[in-house]
């Protein structure tokens, strides 16, 4: 199976990472389907996958091995970053992929799934090496968990030394502070925290994983990023989509837990932590800690004046009319689910003590666009800043998705006699300068565990930090359902009362 790989060609990234089987816990699911295969599959073709590897699919519907390769041949010819397939690779490669079908909570199901693991090492020397990637709703997690230690699947990492296993999660991890910790009671009675790989896979997304490098690997931006300089920071994940045909799912989520207790808590630790003492994980994710750490706790008055919810109702969305989320299939039309959320937090440490930072995620807004935006204070106003007009402020926007980049907004005097000052903006495209889409947020994630990197994986104190600040506006909200729902036409920037939070406090969120 050696020379069935593209490992060895020159010029290819390769870290020196161990033969391992990778086992797939809901392989017949949408997420295996449109992102997991397919990232494995670039793995394959790009050369970074383990020389010795092999791919298992577990899930409930019988089907063989076969029948299993086929669906996901038409899923990466779908869903794929590289298209169409390259069927020269991808003849020998679905050789080393195979389906297991079981019930998650079948004792039988794992004996067998044990044996088959050994015939696989056997077969491709992959050394007893696992990773276990359960992409499952969140309930079947500690079962599985459980059935891979009740098997010795997954290892004590006490007493095995020869050979790893790790586990990764999909998220949600929890839906409050209380459910997260009764996930994690569960799982650490079968794993150590350092085989538990929590995926976020906005951490996998280049642009997030650039924020480190922009801040720190270069002296101009590292002096102005606190609060003497900076005025507030906006964070937006706005979409322009609806919850299509995940009503189900989207009515136990909403967007709070959806996107901003997980995906924009992330890009703000990145976006306000401490320089840390070294890359490893953990100094890294020490850091990320703090900062959610320092966050202030939320009072009853910011509970209730500066956390705005939304549901969008009918519209247009770009320019075809859009129905209400009340009208969605599998959504109580009484549905008092949120589809959008604007705060307002503080981070109470030195570097940012007084700093606002806004954060904004919503469903059905004019447009897609996920940013972290630094507006900076004022200059003096002492020469150009004639006749009270103020000049705009410098604006440092981070566009984590799409159209990559980063830009600055300057003033600058405009050509001719009458120097008027126009504000103008620079800018930085990845897509343009480098000539290349970035890789899929799953191949760097699923290449990191396999390589045992766990620096882009959430650990158990940032989550529980962050459902400590997102429980209380869940309980409030339980207390005081909302009476305004739907409150914003799909095809707008959300509801008015997130407009005047920021006008209250002179200030207005950015038009992506
Ligand atoms: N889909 C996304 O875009 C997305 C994005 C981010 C996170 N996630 C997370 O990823 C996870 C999976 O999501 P998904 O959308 O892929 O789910 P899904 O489409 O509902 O797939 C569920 C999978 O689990 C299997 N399954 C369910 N019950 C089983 C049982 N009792 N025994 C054995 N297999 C069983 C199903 O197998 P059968 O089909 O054979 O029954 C199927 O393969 C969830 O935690 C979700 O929150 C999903």
């Amino acid at each position: 199976m050696y020379e069935k790989c593209r490992l060895e060609e020159p010029g290819r990234m390769r870290r020196n990472i161990d033969p391992c089987i990778l086992v797939i816990f809901g392989a017949t699911g949408d997420l295996t389907g449109r992102k997991l295969l397919p990232a494995i599959y670039n793995l394959g073709r790009d050369g970074t996958l383990p020389a010795n590897f092999a791919c298992v699919g577990f899930a409930r519907r019988e089907k063989t091995h076969e029948q299993f390769r086929e669906e996901l041949k038409g899923d990466i010819n779908q869903h794929s970053r590289t298209k169409p397939i390259d069927e020269g690779f991808w003849h020998h490669f679905q050789e080393q992929i195979y389906y297991h079908q079981s019930e998650f909570d079948s004792d039988e199901g794992y004996e067998k799934l044990a044996l088959f693991l050994k015939q696989i090492d056997n077969r491709y020397a992959t050394r007893g090496n696992r990773v276990f990637y359960l992409s499952v709703q969140p309930k079947f997690f500690p079962i599985i968990i459980e059935q891979l230690k009740k098997h010795g699947l997954v290892y004590n990492v006490h007493e095995v030394e020869d050979r790893w296993s790790r586990v990764i999660i999909e998220k949600p991890f929890g839906h409050d502070s209380q459910s997260a910790a009764a996930l994690q009671g569960e799982i650490s009675k079968h794993l150590d925290e350092s085989q538990i790989y929590r995926i976020d896979h906005y951490l996998g997304k280049e642009t997030v994983q650039n924020i480190l490098v922009f801040r720190f690997a270069n002296a101009i931006f590292e002096s102005l990023w606190n609060y003497k300089h900076v005025d507030h920071v906006q964070i937006t994940v706005a979409e322009d989509i609806g919850i299509g045909t995940r009503g189900h799912f989207f009515e136990e989520q909403g967007l709070l837990r959806d996107i901003v207790q997980n995906h924009v808590m992330q890009l703000l630790s990145l976006m306000a932590m401490e320089p840390p003492v070294s890359l490893s994980a953990d100094a890294i994710r020490d850091e990320k800690v703090k900062v959610v750490k320092s966050i202030r706790p939320l009072s009853e008055e910011d509970l209730k004046e500066t956390v705005i919810r939304g549901q969008y109702g009918k519209g247009f969305i770009h320019g075809e009319p859009a129905r209400g989320y009340r009208e969605e299939q599998d959504v109580d039309p009484n549905s008092k689910i949120e589809t959008y959320l604007a705060l307002r937090l503080f981070i109470d440490n030195w570097r940012w003590a007084g700093v606002p930072f806004y954060l904004r995620g919503g469903k059905r807004l004019p447009k897609k666009g996920t940013e972290i935006a630094v507006i900076f204070k004022d200059a003096p106003g002492v020469l150009f800043n004639m006749h009270g007009k103020k000049n705009d402020p410098n604006v440092l926007v981070i566009r984590i998705q799409p159209d990559e980049g980063i830009s600055m907004k300057i003033n600058c005097k405009v050509p001719g006699p009458s120097s008027p000052i126009q504000p103008v903006k620079m800018d930085f495209r990845y897509g343009s300068y480098f000539g290349q889409s970035p890789p899929e947020a799953y191949e760097r994630l699923i290449w990191d565990c396999i390589s045992g990197d766990s620096t882009l994986f959430a650990r158990v104190d940032e989550v529980e930090q962050s459902w400590a600040i997102y429980t209380p506006i869940l309980q409030y909200w339980s207390i005081h359902p909302p009476t305004d729902f739907p409150s914003y036409p799909s095809g707008s920037w959300g509801p008015k009362k997130a407009d005047e939070l920021m006008e209250k406090e002179n200030r207005a969120w950015r038009l992506l």
